[in-house]
Order: structure tokens, then C-alpha cells, then sequence
């Protein structure tokens, strides 16, 4: 091949990259960024000025252009999942509480989702003190407003008064036609629980596990019940006391399972720093672990630590074998995390909503410039994210992955 010919062959190659999007394909909520434009950047910052905490601005954007279009199609398999008209509503805004934190939960029953407060946070006032606080929103009412950027004050945000109260959620999925909640505990006497919850008013709870053969667990994250052998896989790591609520840990940070009529709990997975996000692909093949090792609450921020989700293959057995490294995030760390029905796997990050691929690869992102902890799909094209304080409403194309036929 002549040098020319080898240039044009070049030229074809980058073109072919860049075809599968034109701009008219784009919805107009929608961005293509280009990965290609900041490969090579003019100048760059030391990690002491530009680290995860940074808010990556790619060259030819702006943080309000990033803000305006703020689904971001980083792969055109995007395109599929967000459909020809997303939206993003901002729902509900909170000055300083951070009410919007986590535990996003569907009630298909009665099409409402469910939220809970940051129970870490100082300027929520929670956890030692007090108990973070659940809330929900109706769909019906956040649908009616999802032709608006912003709808602060359209959308009523009430208190779940839930009896016994459930202390310090922070985790929730749908189970049997209720809500359960990992609960990260209190001080040294209220242990950390799993507590199933009635979607409907009077929200009475019930404890279905706190302690792992006596021993106080340091304070739950997460949980998923799996689709095919049904146990409840969760998540524990020592928020609770690197955010000061919880008693120095006596267990190491790991992944557990609980089989809820035998009582059997089992470990399914150690080796993290922070374990968090949990969730399972939709056929029930493989299960996601989030890791925030890069924050440690009191002991501060780490770069070189965590910020990855793992992917293991779960055998036929319930067992997770085969730990891989998935992702790894730019923008702060992963932290909710759930596939949506055709595998597709999403987590909330420091800027947004991040989602990768089966293999892996970023393809967009639903953007909202600040950390977004937790979000859920809420039935077809619908989903809730929450980012501390403020509560956005989207609409796209894809279904989430559900595995609890009576929810
Ligand atoms: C607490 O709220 C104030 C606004 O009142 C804000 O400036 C500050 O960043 C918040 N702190 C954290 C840790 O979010
Ligand atoms: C709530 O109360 C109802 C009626 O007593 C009961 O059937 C249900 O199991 C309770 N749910 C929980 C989560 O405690
Ligand atoms: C950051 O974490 C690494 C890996 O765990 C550790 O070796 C290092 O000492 C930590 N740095 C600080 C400043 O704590």
C-alpha cells in the first residue's frame, strides 16, 4: 500500500466512525460526544486540580451545553435506548437537605417510586440524630409535567410514614408485592436490617434479618433479589461509620445472600473496598458489584482506589464465580446500579447516570452535572434519579429488568 493510499484508508476508517450518527439522527434532547475530540487535549491538570471530583468538560462543549442536551451519545447503540424524544424533568429541588439520595423503587401497585433521604450527609441531620426519611412521587403526576426542563413545585413529594419506622434506608428493591429496604442501622444499639415494607398506607415494616449470627453487620447498602432462585443478595461496607452513625465495623465489607425461608445466610463475595450498587442481568446470568472505594467518608477521598463496577457470572447453584473488571468511572464513583431488560447495565455516577454496554463499553449518558447516587426504571420508558437535591424524571425508550412479578 502507497502512503497515500494508506492515509485514505485512514481517513475511511475514522469516517466509519463516525457515519453510524449524523446529526439528524440525534433526538433533539441528545448529543453525540465525540471521544476522538479529547484524546488528545491541549493541555491537561495535575490530579491534585482535576480528579473524579471534576466535572470533564469535552473541548467545543460548555457546562451549560453539556446541561441542555443532557442525553449524551457516546456509541450510537445510545440511540436505541433513549428513542427519538427523551426527556429530563427536573421534579423536585431541596436547598441544602439531600433528600433525593437513594433506594429508588417502582410500586407498579400503585405507580408510585419510592426515595430515600442521604442518611450520611451533615447537612441532612440524619443519621445518629435522627432516621433519613422515605418519600415518594406519583408517575401520573411526574408524567404530566415531563414537557417541562423544570418543574420544581408541580409534582406533590409526600413523607412515607413508615410504622415501625425503617432506620436509615438505603438500599430497596421490589419483593412479593412490597418493598424490602437495606437499612444501614444507628449508633451501637439499632443494627443494620433488611426490612420489608407494605406500599400502601399504613407502610407497616416488618425485619426479616439483622445480625449474621449475632454478630451487628456494619451497615447494609444494597440489595437485589436474584430472578431465578429468588434469595435476597446484599451488600454491607462501612458507610455507616466512615459517615459517623455506626460503631467502628466488625466484619469485612462484603457481599452476602439470605434464603428467607430456610434463614440461611451465606457470603458470596469479598475483595472489595467499599462494596455498594448491586444488582443482577436480566436472565440472571451475571451480578454487578458497584465499588466507592475512592470515598471513605471521614478518611476522605482516595483516587487511586475503587470507582468500578465487577461483573461475576452466577452459577446455576446461586454462587458467584469469576470476578471481572467491568467499568471503571471517570466522574466520581459507581453507585446505584440495575440493567435495563435487554442487559444493559447503568449506574449513577458523579455527573449523571453512566451506561455501559454488556461488554463494558460507555455508550451514553443521561446527564445532570452533580452526583447522582441511586435511580430506577419505573415501568417502560420511565425513570427516576435521584441526585441529593435535586429529583429528575425521565422518559426514554428502554424497560428495566424486574423480578418480582408482583410488584
Ligand atoms: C451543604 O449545604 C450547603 C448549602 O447550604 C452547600 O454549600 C454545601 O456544599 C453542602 N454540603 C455538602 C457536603 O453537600
Ligand atoms: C402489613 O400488614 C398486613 C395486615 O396485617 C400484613 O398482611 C402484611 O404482611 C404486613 N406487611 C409487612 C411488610 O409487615
Ligand atoms: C490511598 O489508597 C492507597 C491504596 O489503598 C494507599 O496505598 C494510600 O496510602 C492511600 N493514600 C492516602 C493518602 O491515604
Amino acid at each position: 500500500m502507497t502512503p497515500q493510499l494508506s492515509s485514505v484508508a485512514t481517513l475511511l476508517l475514522l469516517g466509519s466512525f463516525l457515519a453510524p450518527v449524523s446529526s439528524s439522527e440525534i433526538p433533539p434532547q441528545a448529543q453525540l460526544i465525540d471521544q476522538r475530540a479529547f484524546n488528545v487535549l491541549p493541555a491537561t491538570q495535575p490530579p491534585a486540580e482535576f480528579n473524579a471530583k471534576s466535572l470533564f468538560v469535552p473541548p467545543g462543549s460548555t457546562g451549560d451545553s453539556l446541561a441542555q442536551k443532557p442525553f449524551h451519545v457516546y456509541d450510537k447503540e445510545f440511540l436505541k435506548i433513549i428513542g427519538e424524544t427523551p426527556t429530563l424533568t427536573r421534579i423536585a429541588h431541596s436547598p441544602k437537605d439531600p433528600l433525593y439520595h437513594e433506594a429508588v423503587v417502582w410500586s407498579k401497585g400503585t405507580d408510585e417510586v419510592f426515595f430515600v433521604q442521604n442518611a450520611g450527609a451533615k447537612n441532612a441531620s440524619t443519621g445518629l440524630e435522627k432516621s433519613a426519611i422515605i418519600q415518594k412521587i406519583s408517575l401520573a403526576e411526574a408524567a404530566a409535567v415531563s414537557d417541562k426542563s423544570d418543574a420544581v413545585g408541580l409534582v406533590n413529594v409526600p413523607v412515607v410514614h413508615s410504622s415501625p419506622q425503617v432506620i436509615n434506608p438505603n438500599g430497596a428493591t421490589n419483593y412479593r408485592g412490597q418493598i424490602i429496604f437495606a437499612g444501614e442501622g444507628q449508633g451501637d444499639n439499632v443494627p443494620p436490617a433488611l426490612w420489608v415494607m407494605n406500599p400502601k398506607d399504613p407502610f407497616n415494616t416488618t425485619v426479616i434479618l439483622n445480625n449474621y449470627f449475632g454478630r451487628q453487620f456494619n451497615s447494609l447498602n444494597d440489595l437485589a433479589i436474584h430472578p431465578k432462585n429468588k434469595d435476597i443478595y446484599f451488600t454491607d461496607t462501612i458507610y455507616g461509620y466512615v459517615q459517623d452513625f455506626r460503631p467502628a465495623p466488625g466484619l469485612q465489607d462484603q457481599v452476602y445472600r439470605f434464603n428467607p425461608e430456610t434463614g440461611a445466610v451465606t457470603i458470596v463475595a469479598d475483595g472489595f473496598d467499599h462494596p455498594n450498587g448491586f444488582t443482577f442481568s436480566p436472565d440472571g446470568k451475571h451480578a454487578y458489584v458497584a465499588d466507592t472505594g475512592i470515598d471513605s467518608g471521614f478518611f476522605g477521598l482516595n483516587f487511586t482506589r475503587a470507582a468500578s463496577v465487577y461483573r461475576f457470572d452466577v452459577k446455576d447453584d446461586g454462587t458467584l464465580e469469576n470476578r471481572k473488571t467491568f467499568a471503571f468511572v471517570h466522574s466520581g464513583a459507581p453507585d446505584g446500579i440495575h440493567c435495563d431488560s435487554e442487559g444493559n447495565v447503568y449506574a449513577g455516577c458523579g455527573d449523571g447516570v453512566h451506561v455501559w454496554n454488556p461488554s463494558g463499553k460507555l455508550i451514553g449518558k443521561i446527564y445532570v452535572g452533580s452526583g447522582t447516587a441511586n435511580f430506577n426504571f419505573a415501568g417502560q420508558g420511565r425513570m427516576v434519579i435521584c441526585a441529593e437535591t435535586d429529583l429528575y424524571y425521565a422518559t426514554l425508550a428502554a424497560d428495566g429488568s424486574y423480578v418480582d412479578s408482583e410488584m
